[in-house]
């Protein structure tokens, strides 16, 4: 037995050095690591250049843990970065987007029509009220008035929110009367899965609640029928469209706050993450530029998260618009019309640089390699992953069949809370380690550390901290600082723990192995979810594998795992099967590791932003009722799942 925290088990050999065609052309090089270690806070100030400032700051950063202020004295207008300067140089008719609706609508955005669009969206804004402060709900599908509306608070001083679209009523007026939000901005609806979905009745049951609501904005997207309150409801195009096609920028303090982003509250009440000015957008534009090597004149990005989440905020709306990156966005779901349907985007609109979460990659291994097959996805260059630690073999399979085997990898690590990229090889630089996030991007300090605190040593597991504040940093918890400090600031005194578990492989190189509460507890040993599932996957016949432990009389905990085969497997014999991934997973990884049982599944229980919600799988292998469920992307999955897991149970 050992005292780690986290055992390492698994080992990976394979790394994929960059291409030296890729090296000289990129971004950043292997000097940036010394340069930011030199003089960290210089360094940050050289990046913090990148911006737009109609005042420079006085000092750089003033910390007083766990509070810090960064560019402390600067002022600016986040869209002064983002649009104006961009057509002020020559380059308004550029293409911001290129948006794709799922019916197939198309339109393109040029960086001089995106300011107009924003400058007419301001002022309406401030036609019906809206002041600088003021706190804006944002309830849209993935469409580009998601984008203008919040640019539009960005403009003139008002705090967004935005709320995912798919989420319930009751989970937007909860965020809404947190915010105490005066405006909700929303559309009658959008499309998905080849049909019409309808958001403004969710606006209006939830506006039956307590607020302080005035005024809701509506996008007009479906053309559907829609309920409309009077003197309450505003159509975008009655409000926005008239406007003055201009707008005089007011600037704003460095730690003017930005938005507010609810975490997805898997177990407690969703906490208001949020960000300031200056520090959040110096660092989202940096990592975009040295993580997606960005070239403004020749990619094409595409990040396929939606506006609800920080990755939107981060990489869709605020790094690449201040980096003058031309993007696609994608209304709709990945198999509509067809399995192929991503494929087909990357090829028509020739995307370079390709930004995506584990659970598409996984899904789109599940489906089967005809599909990619079917498309010219020559032109990618750069892959990156995030939301979830990337099981090695996914990561093989996507550098094989969709980068075609000569793309890096990015597998980067972040969350709402660090606002930007932490954890991350830089493309040009890092030979990379297929499943790991390799080691923090300049100018970032993190480390693993025991319960005491104590960096491990190469080839240990621990908990994954950050002990030197940095410029995205979260700013407290909207209302809430006792939470702040509590929740990411209390575990190790005056250090920010981040509630991942990770382990240092013999280089030293990083790799994520879930969140620590995941972490089981075999027989003493403590074992992470993360690697029995990648050890699952890696078997050829294993596309998906989510892994809890189970209360065993025996053991402590039990293994318990949860497979989705990879399509054309046949689940024939399936005793035959199941005995030889429990036997795999002991080769891979060791006889500790041995799930105590299999159970193959066709669906797996996600939240909406894609992450395995283990907690639930945990109820149904300790034969529980299972849990609150309401956060489930789809919410009949457990029921399938508790079934699947009687009839295999009877046949044992
Ligand atoms: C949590 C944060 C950051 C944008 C999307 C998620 C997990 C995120 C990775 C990665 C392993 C990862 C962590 C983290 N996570 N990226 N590359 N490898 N795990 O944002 O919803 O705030 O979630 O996602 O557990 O703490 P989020």
């Amino acid at each position: 037995m050992t005292s780690d925290s986290i055992e390492n088990l698994s080992t990976e050999s394979r790394t994929f050095a960059p291409s030296p065609e890729f090296t000289a052309q990129a971004n950043a090089q292997a000097g940036l690591y010394g340069e930011a270690d030199k003089d960290r806070l210089a360094f940050w100030d050289q990046q913090a250049e990148a911006l737009i400032w109609e005042k420079k700051w006085d000092k750089t950063l003033e910390w007083e843990s766990p509070y810090a202020k960064w560019f402390v004295g600067g002022k600016l207008n986040t869209t002064v970065s983002a649009l104006d300067r961009h057509v002020t140089e020559g380059h308004g008719g550029r293409i911001a987007f290129h948006f794709e609706g799922e019916p197939g609508d198309t339109r393109t955005i040029s960086y001089a029509q995106l300011l107009t669009d924003v400058s007419k969206a301001a002022n309406a804004l401030t036609s019906i009220g809206i002041n600088a402060g003021d706190r804006v709900a944002i309830y849209m599908p993935l469409i580009p008035e998601a984008v203008v509306a919040m640019l539009a608070c960005a403009r003139i001083g008002a705090i967004h929110s935005v709320v995912f679209g798919g989420f319930s009523a009751d989970a937007l007026l909860s965020r809404i009367q947190d915010a105490d939000a005066k405006l909700v901005i929303t559309a009658d609806g959008g499309f998905r899965k080849g049909a019409a979905f309808a958001l403004k009745p969710a606006v209006d049951e939830a506006l039956k609640g307590e607020t302080n609501v005035a005024q809701v904005l509506v996008v007009q997207r479906t053309g559907q029928e829609t309920a409309w309150v009077e003197g309450r409801d505003l159509w975008w195009h009655d409000v926005v469209d008239p406007q003055h096609s201009t707008h005089t920028p007011e600037y704003f303090d460095s730690e003017h706050p930005l938005f507010i982003l609810y975490t997805s509250g898997t177990t407690a009440k969703p906490k208001g993450i949020f960000h300031t000015t200056a520090g959040y957008l110096t660092q989202v534009a940096y990592t975009h530029k040295v993580v997606f090597d960005i070239k403004p004149k020749t990619d094409v990005y595409w990040c396929t998260a939606d506006v609800g989440w920080i990755t939107g905020h981060s990489y869709m709306v605020y790094g690449p618009l201040i980096n003058g990156a031309t993007q696609v966005i994608y209304e709709g779901t990945p198999d509509t019309p067809h399995k192929g349907r991503m494929f087909e985007i990357i090829e028509k609109y020739g995307v370079t640089i390709l930004y995506t979460a584990p659970t598409l990659i996984r899904t789109w291994m599940k489906w089967g390699d005809e599909f990619p097959n079917q498309f010219n996805l020559s032109s990618l260059r750069l892959l990156g992953s995030v939301g979830e630690p990337i099981n090695p073999e996914a990561w093989i399979w996507y550098r094989h069949v969709i980068g075609g085997g000569n793309c890096p990898i990015v597998d980067t690590w972040w969350q709402t809370e660090t606002g930007a990229i932490m954890i991350s090889p830089l493309p040009g630089v890092t030979a990379t380690k297929p499943g790991s996030a390799m080691k923090p991007i300049p100018g970032i300090s993190a480390k693993v550390v025991d319960d005491k605190g104590v960096p491990v040593p190469n080839g240990h597991g621990g908990f994954l901290i950050l002990d030197q504040p940095w410029p995205s940093m979260l700013r407290g918890v909207w209302g809430e600082d006792e939470r702040y400090k509590e929740t990411y600031w209390s575990r190790f005194p005056g250090i920010y723990f981040a509630g991942d578990g990770a382990k240092l492989d013999e280089d030293g190189a990083i790799w994520l192995m879930g969140r620590v509460d995941d972490v089981m507890n075999v027989s003493g040993h403590r074992i992470s979810t993360t690697e029995v599932e990648s050890a699952l996957v890696s078997h050829e016949a294993v596309a998906e594998a989510a892994v809890v432990g189970a209360a065993d009389p025996l053991t402590g905990q039990g293994i318990v795992a949860f497979v989705i085969l990879r399509g054309g497997v046949e689940h024939a014999d399936g005793d035959v099967l199941i005995k030889e991934l429990r036997n795999h997973v002991a080769k891979e990884i060791g006889a500790i590791a041995k799930p105590r049982q299999i159970m193959v599944v066709n669906e797996l229980p996600k939240t909406r932003s894609g992450k395995i919600m283990r907690r639930l799988l945990k109820d149904v292998a300790e034969n529980r009722a299972v849990g609150d469920a309401t956060t489930l992307a789809d919410p009949n999955v457990m029921k399938l799942i508790s079934e699947g897991l009687k009839s295999s149970k009877d046949e044992d």
